[in-house]
């Protein structure tokens, strides 16, 4: 209900007239189709005409519903959102299976209504040998550049102290933590792919951030998910419209970078991603090669692409860290007593990590907790499936369940609160878990894993060596909230945090 009210808070009266009638058009021309059922799929709950299940999935948190019906429905089910079918994949054993086992078969993306603009170029959403050809060109040149390499390394300690500098102009004082982690992670990717880092106050660059986060949240909020079963609401609602808008600016922005670097642009030297694909761009031209991808609308997407999914997330998953040591201020004084004896004063570094085994575990545990991309992003099938005893059609949606995987009770010594001792062995020795997911697995698993980990670990490590997290005066532990905000990301509700100087 609190859904339909927010989608016609967002409308003016004409536009509520107009659709109330195509409303009635649109009635007509969902009747007509039917949610039509193969043999043998998957169990699920009994759909209603025209609404499915939707009276059963809470459209705010989905990945909640999901799997409290998986408690019911088993470890792969159906779900109609509308009338438009969905297979949830659920548990450790199952999402595994699919995605790595049949990892062609559900290795395809969907490429719903909120995302068409991206019109199959660049790499999250774009299917075929469009998304091979950029996935593996992406891949190696991010490589080239450092990417979970020695590289990164001393771009992400560089960065840290920028970072600090603003955390330390707090003086202790409560702040909110989201703007300072994103400008600081977004130079990672920023200077892997244009060779330079950004000033936090460049106002260009900010903008950038600020709405690349913004259509993170909106992508994955409930009006979203609505205009993805009824397309025809989309002039309605003032949600399509900013993400449209900022998709629009964001386009702009970046088409004005690179040609900055087209510009400036030196053969043999290459200083980040978009000269390797201005450099490929320009050869296949030169030797006359008809259809190459290496074109304008790919370079644009695959930059945005980069952008946008190695900001958020990362950042997102190390502000769940530091509410998470304020919040568990015993956990955060084991990693601080173990960050002081292994490495001191000094610069943690990458090789630190084998020595610091709580404060690996407990890095890993937030991400575990986090859970910030619930049921990943959406896959469909690439042909008809048979699995697990189940009939999947082609083009069927597919939801692997990240959350449900996390939290699998078969699979965790505390699945359900945040314990480090869930990544340790009864010495304290960090331990390996298969049914640690939060990249996914298969054939669209994450593309920066080796980066973000290496940010994470980084960042993580630095901060909680020069700062102690804690709520702000008056607001107990108790009080901070994880309930979590949801878009395409699950981001900490807003807060603030004292950072205060360690001595
Ligand atoms: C903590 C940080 C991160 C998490 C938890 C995360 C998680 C994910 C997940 C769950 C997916 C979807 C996989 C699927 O479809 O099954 C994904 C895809 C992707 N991620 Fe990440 N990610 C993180 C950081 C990054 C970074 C730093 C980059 C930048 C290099 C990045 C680039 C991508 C790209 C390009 C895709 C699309 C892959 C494809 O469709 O083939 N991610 N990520």
């Amino acid at each position: 209900m609190a859904v339909v009210e927010s989608l016609f808070l967002q409308a003016t009266g004409t536009s509520i007239l107009l659709g109330v009638v195509l409303m009635v058009v649109i009635y007509f021309y969902l009747s007509s189709c039917s949610t039509k059922e193969e043999a043998n799929e998957p169990p699920g709950p009994k759909p209603l005409p025209l609404l499915g299940n939707l009276l059963q999935l809470d459209l705010d948190r989905p990945h909640e519903s999901l799997s409290e019906l998986a408690k019911t429905y088993g470890s792969v089910f159906k779900v109609y959102f509308g009338t438009k079918k969905v297979v949830v994949l659920a548990g450790y054993k199952t999402v595994k299976q699919a995605l790595v086992n049949y990892a062609e078969e559900f290795g395809e993306r969907e490429i719903n209504h909120t995302f068409k603009f991206a019109e199959d170029h660049g790499i999250l959403f774009s299917n075929g040998e469009n998304w091979k050809e950029m996935r593996r060109f992406a891949l190696t040149n991010l490589r080239d550049f450092g990417m979970g390499k020695r590289g990164s390394e001393e771009k992400i300690v560089e960065e840290f102290q920028y970072l600090k500098e603003v955390f330390e102009s707090f003086g202790g004082k409560p702040f909110d933590t989201t703007q300072p982690m994103n400008y600081a992670v977004s130079n990672i990717i920023s200077s892997i792919v244009y060779g330079s880092r950004f000033e936090y106050s460049d106002p260009q660059f900010k903008e950038m951030v600020n709405r690349a986060n913004e259509n993170v949240r909106i992508g994955g909020s409930a009006s979203m998910r609505i205009f993805n079963i009824l397309p025809w609401i989309g002039p309605f609602l003032k949600s399509r419209r900013t993400l449209n808008m900022n998709a629009e600016k964001n386009k702009k922005e970046v088409r004005k970078l690179v040609s900055d670097l087209q510009e400036t642009l030196t053969p043999g030297e290459r200083r980040g991603f978009v000269d390797s694909f201005l450099l490929r761009k320009e050869s296949d031209e030169q030797s006359g090669q008809k259809n190459s991808r290496f074109n304008e609308r790919n370079l644009i997407t695959t930059v945005i692409n980069l952008f946008v999914a190695g900001t958020d997330t990362t950042s997102t998953t190390l502000r769940w860290g530091m509410l998470l040591m304020a919040k568990y201020p015993h956990i955060q004084d084991k990693v601080q007593a173990e960050i002081d004896k292994v490495i001191g004063g000094r610069q943690p570094v990458v090789e630190d990590r084998k020595n610091l085994p709580y404060t690996d575990a407990v890095i890993h545990e937030v991400q575990r907790l986090a859970n910030i991309i619930p049921m990943s992003l959406p896959h469909t099938t690439s042909c008809d499936v048979n699995f697990n005893g189940y009939f999947i059609k082609k083009g069927t949606t597919v939801y692997p369940l990240l959350m449900s995987v996390l939290r699998d009770e078969s699979q965790w010594k505390s699945p359900h609160t945040f314990s480090p001792e869930n990544f340790l062995d009864e010495q304290g020795r960090f331990v390996k878990k298969d049914a640690f997911m939060p990249f996914s697995a298969g054939r669209r698993v994450c593309l920066g894993e080796s980066l973000a980990r290496m940010e994470l670990f980084l960042f993580f490590s630095s901060l909680l060596q020069h700062f102690r997290f804690t709520p702000p005066p008056g607001v107990s532990e108790d009080q901070l909230d994880l309930t979590g905000v949801v878009g395409i990301t699950v981001n900490p509700s807003p807060h603030k945090l004292c950072a205060v100087k360690r001595t």
